[in-house]
């Protein structure tokens, strides 16, 4: 029997393959629920979470908010401006204040240290909602709709195109490992993620039956892949002195009609949002006058294709959610 309650949920390293799962099913059974009308307010009425975004956030943001109130959980939304957090006062305080107040915290900053000491000194869950290192949310949301999909997760080829050393790339070659899944980082050397990162996947995968890829060719990377993955090049907190390497170095990788008809046949093309793939953006538009290119990480042509999966997997976000925070709190 699986029993998550008081865990935190910093990053998937932490948890069991059947824990994983355990998450997913859940997902699946609160999203009928809510299809159905069912309410599930009285799962943990009167209780109160604390969300902390020092990043920005549509997707996560809602995500919890939602889930929350579905769950019948009030939730206090702070951002970076309206708290003292980091600026007047000490994550190890704010977690000791926090603890006193809220049955659970999100966070979404910078460095992971920054939730895994949240999550050690406020006596409460924490949940990671984005880092520089892990974005393990997504990833739940992300299975789910693999499965949904594809109708099965182990044995499923995924491949990463993209800065693969950050939150995405990192996060989706750790699932990848822990679910018996083929995980292909296809991009420069440079964004391969770290060796070390590498190494600990490759060892967890000799007991799922996963295997971790690293390449260069687009050619060798998409062959057969049930699903292609991309995310920003340029990522929150990142200098905008950095999108010209990225472009220089990325663009090869972009994912386009070319390397979705290389990858199965039946393939789905997945982002985590947002995605730069038009001029409907501001920095699509600041992009575009410095660099002269409309689409970034993905052509319009492939992320409106009927191959896209991304706004399933963005509302997979809030049923995910709902279940680590069910689980957990
Ligand atoms: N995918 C994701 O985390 O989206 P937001 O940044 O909008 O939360
Ligand atoms: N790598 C991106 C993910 C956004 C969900 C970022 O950190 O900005």
């Amino acid at each position: 029997m699986v029993n998550l309650k008081g865990r935190s949920f910093l990053k998937l390293l932490d948890y069991t393959p059947e824990e994983i799962l355990y998450f997913i099913d859940l997902a699946a059974e609160l999203k009928e629920k809510k299809k159905k009308g069912i309410l599930t307010t009285d799962m943990h009425a009167g209780k109160n979470v604390a969300l902390i975004f020092e990043k920005t956030s549509t997707r996560t943001r809602c995500s919890f908010e939602v889930a929350c109130h579905d769950l019948g959980i009030g939730t206090t939304y702070l951002d970076p401006k309206a708290s003292q957090i980091g600026t007047k006062e000490s994550i190890i305080d704010t977690a000791n204040v926090l603890g006193r107040m809220f049955e659970g915290i999100e966070y979404r900053g910078f460095e992971q240290t920054k939730v895994e000491d949240l999550a050690k000194y406020s006596g409460v869950p924490v949940w990671n909602g984005l880092t520089n290192e892990f974005h393990p949310t997504q990833m739940l949301a992300d299975v789910l709709t693999i499965r949904e999909k594809l109708g099965r997760i182990k044995g499923v080829k995924l491949t990463y195109m993209g800065d693969a050393r950050y939150n995405m790339g990192n996060s989706l070659m750790v699932v990848c490992s822990k679910l018996g899944m083929h995980f292909t980082a296809c991009t420069n050397r440079e964004y391969f993620p770290e060796q070390s990162l590498v190494d600990e996947c490759r060892k967890i995968a000799e007991g799922t039956g996963a295997t971790i890829t690293l390449t260069e060719s687009v050619e060798e990377g998409t062959t057969d892949a049930d699903v292609i993955y991309t995310d920003v090049w340029v990522s929150m907190g990142e200098p905008s002195e950095v999108w010209k390497e990225r472009i220089d170095k990325l663009l090869p990788y972009q994912v386009n009609a070319k390397a979705m008809a290389n990858a199965k046949k039946d393939a789905i093309f997945m982002h985590c949002l947002p995605a730069y793939h038009d001029l409907n953006t501001q920095v699509g538009r600041d992009v575009f006058d410095e660099f002269g290119l409309k689409e970034l990480e993905v052509t319009d042509e492939v992320f409106n294709s009927p191959q896209s999966v991304v706004f399933d997997e963005a509302e997979n976000r809030m049923h995910t959610i709902k279940a680590v925070v069910a689980a957990t709190i």
